[in-house]
């Protein structure tokens, strides 16, 4: 019986996920949830939908590395997520960033697509291409 009982809590324990990473909570809820670098929460996972949808890979790379556009990976650790979304929403039209203020697949995902770019710049999500957690 003491036998049985032990095997049950191993299992127990080594089902607990081992590589998953929350960023910094803001409000108690975390901003991304990450497992194995590439399975996201339901929220971060609109925000990659919303990054292909919006095509921002076309000047700032599959991988946010940068081409045309400067790469996200490295915007997002100075940007504030304020300036974020006004850069977004305004464009920079003069530099080359076209404004997203009146597309509303962008608008009413850019807390996701926020969440989404962060997780990458932080370096918690290793993969450009995500997935739900099963
Ligand atoms: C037509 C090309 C183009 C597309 C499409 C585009 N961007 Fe940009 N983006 C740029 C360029 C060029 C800049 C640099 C502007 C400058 O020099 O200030 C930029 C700047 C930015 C910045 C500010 C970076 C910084 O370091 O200040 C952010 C954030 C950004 N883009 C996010 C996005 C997102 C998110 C999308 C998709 C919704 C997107 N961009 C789509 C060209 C583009």
């Amino acid at each position: 019986m003491r036998f049985t009982t032990s095997l049950l809590l191993v299992a127990i324990a080594v089902t607990v996920p081992v590589h998953a990473a929350d960023a910094k909570p803001a409000d108690g809820k975390p901003l991304y949830t990450v497992v194995d670098g590439n399975k996201v929460d339901p929220d971060t996972l609109k925000g990659f939908r919303t990054w292909r949808a919006a095509a921002c890979d076309r000047c700032h790379g599959a991988n946010q590395e940068g081409m045309v556009g400067p790469s996200l990976i490295e915007s997002l650790k100075r940007l504030t997520k304020e300036e974020f979304i006004t850069t977004v929403r305004d464009g920079r039209l003069e530099k080359g960033m076209q404004s997203f203020g009146n597309d509303p697949r962008v608008m009413e995902n850019i807390d996701h697509l926020y969440a989404y770019l962060k997780g990458r710049s932080d370096g918690a999500i290793t993969s450009s291409r995500v997935k739900p957690i099963e």
